[in-house]
């Protein structure tokens, strides 16, 4: 079943929308935002591909029917003729045994456009995530990060925890 949202707007944070300048919207993903500079978006971050809108759209379906697991925002500047997206985040809601069934939310996927950055954007969608995982009932949200961008999570009100491992397939 195809849905314009990915998830409902009561997960939006209000707080967020305020801070937000003039003219920029805190939204969820929608189906349409093949046009509208998300993955040019997510190109700042890392490499994307060339996606077609089919395939865009397939991978919108999949993720639209799982139930409370992925919530993908974005910043949209509506000041400009089309709009814009110029800023995405995600959190993926992964649910546990251990802790009582408890869940954890991951965020993954932040990225502020090039001439955008600087303007709290990030800072934004990292609390927009946050209030999800709070609202979903995530007992805590994790990230993985580069050394350059400790910082900035720092700044967000993150800390050091553990050490990331990764193996490539
Ligand atoms: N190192 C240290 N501090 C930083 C950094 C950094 N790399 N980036 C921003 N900050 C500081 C800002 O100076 C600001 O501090 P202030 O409150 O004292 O003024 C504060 O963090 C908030 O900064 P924002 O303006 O919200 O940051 P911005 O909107 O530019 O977004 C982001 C930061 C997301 C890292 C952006 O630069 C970006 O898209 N980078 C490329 C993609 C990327 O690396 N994404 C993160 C991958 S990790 C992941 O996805 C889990």
């Amino acid at each position: 079943m195809k849905t314009q949202h990915l998830f409902s707007t009561d997960l939006l944070s209000p707080q967020v929308q305020s801070e937000l300048p003039a003219g920029y919207q805190l939204r969820s993903l929608q189906l349409s935002d093949y046009d509208t500079g998300f993955l040019d978006c997510l190109r700042v971050l890392t490499t994307v591909g060339e996606i077609s809108k089919e395939k865009f759209e397939e991978r919108y379906d999949w993720l639209s029917n799982q139930d409370g697991t992925y919530f993908i925002l974005v910043i949209e500047d509506t000041n400009c003729s089309p709009a814009k997206v110029v800023g995405t985040g995600a959190l993926v809601v992964e649910r546990k045994f251990i802790h009582d069934l408890g869940k954890v939310g991951h965020i993954e996927d932040i990225a502020v456009a090039k001439d955008q950055q600087g303007k709290k954007l990030g800072l934004r969608i990292i609390q927009a995530l946050d209030f999800i995982a709070a609202k979903t009932g995530c007992y805590k949200t994790i990230l993985d990060c580069s050394e350059h961008n400790e910082g900035f999570y720092v700044k967000c009100g993150f800390k050091r925890a553990g050490l990331e491992m990764a193996h490539y397939h």
